[in-house]
């Protein structure tokens, strides 16, 4: 009689290092509850989560995304940009059409982030498909933000603890300037929440850090030159090599990662080549702070 304790409707192949797993679980339109539970589970345990194969319709997409939670609305692309059929859908992409964008993010480097930490509410989740890749470049790196606290040197962790992190509204990760912003704001006072550095996580109750963006990053506390100071130690440890794996895209890819503790980035690409992606977001929760200290140790981060 086959063990129920250990029949699973999935199969998860964690990658090497620490961060990432790939995920079989049949076709993602047809996941029934327990074989959901699995995945999600999977995401949580691993930080993000590939699934090879699929082909999603944009409804497909959505419904896909609404089973890990209710869907926040993408930012728009370009100003003026018409009303969307699909609000909760982003289209990420370098492709133009009659001179007009499809999508958002452009072919060059996208720096690391987390995604929409620009928010008061950040999303939890990131789903990302890929319809169209570019023959080379384009990869995706992903690291993980529990280790990078846990490996925190303890000057670092206490200098941080209890601190907050302005960020920026103006720029999406690709760098350009979002519609109504002209670049001359000041700093301190541009639009944007400040969220904890330290970050608990709502689900698994573990602590990471939650650095967003470095670009006009500013930690509210101390002075400009402090704040520049802490930011780049943070963020020399935060995107070191060893915290990271990164993706070499398959048509028919799915990503799905947790952004309240991953962050990511993308390299650029030939402007020649076309990359098209359809993204999804679930609405998150208000960050809530950690002491680096008292939190259980998420299994991934060591
Ligand atoms: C995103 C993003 C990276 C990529 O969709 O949030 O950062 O590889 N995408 O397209
Ligand atoms: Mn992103």
């Amino acid at each position: 009689m086959p063990n129920a304790l250990l029949e699973t409707r999935t199969a998860v192949r964690p990658f090497a290092g620490i961060i990432g797993a790939e995920v079989d679980c049949g076709i993602v339109q047809q996941l029934d509850d327990a074989t959901f539970a699995e995945l999600h589970r999977a995401c949580l345990d691993h930080l993000v989560v590939l699934i090879r194969g699929q082909s999603l319709s944009i409804p497909d997409l959505l419904a896909f995304g609404r089973r890990f939670g209710e869907l926040s609305p993408a930012a728009p692309v370009h100003k003026g940009q018409k009303p969307r059929e699909y609000p909760e859908l982003a289209v990420i992409s370098n492709v133009v059409e009659n001179g007009v964008a499809i999508g958002g993010l452009g072919d060059g480097e996208a720096v690391w982030h987390s995604d929409s930490c620009f928010n008061d509410i950040p999303p939890s989740f990131s789903i990302l498909h890929s319809l169209e890749i570019p023959p080379a470049g384009g990869d995706t790196g992903f690291s993980n933000m529990y280790a990078a606290l846990e490996t925190l040197p303890p000057e670092l962790l206490r200098a941080v603890r209890g601190k907050t992190i302005k960020h920026d509204l103006r720029y999406t990760s690709g760098g350009q300037l979002r519609p109504g912003y002209t670049g001359q704001e000041d700093i301190r006072t541009t639009p944007g929440p400040r969220h904890p550095v330290i970050r608990r996580h709502p689900d698994t109750g573990c602590d990471a850090l939650y650095l967003g963006r470095r670009p006009y990053a500013v930690i509210t506390e101390v002075s400009a030159g402090e704040s520049e100071a802490l930011l780049d130690a943070l963020w020399a440890h935060a995107a070191g090599p060893t915290l990271s794996w990164h993706h070499q895209w398959r048509v028919g890819d799915i990503l799905i990662w947790d952004n309240r503790c991953v962050m990511h980035r993308r390299d650029a690409f030939d402007p020649a080549s076309r990359r098209i992606m359809h993204r999804t977001q679930c609405m998150g929760t208000l960050p809530i702070e950690g002491d680096g200290e008292t939190a259980a140790r998420h299994p991934r981060s060591h």
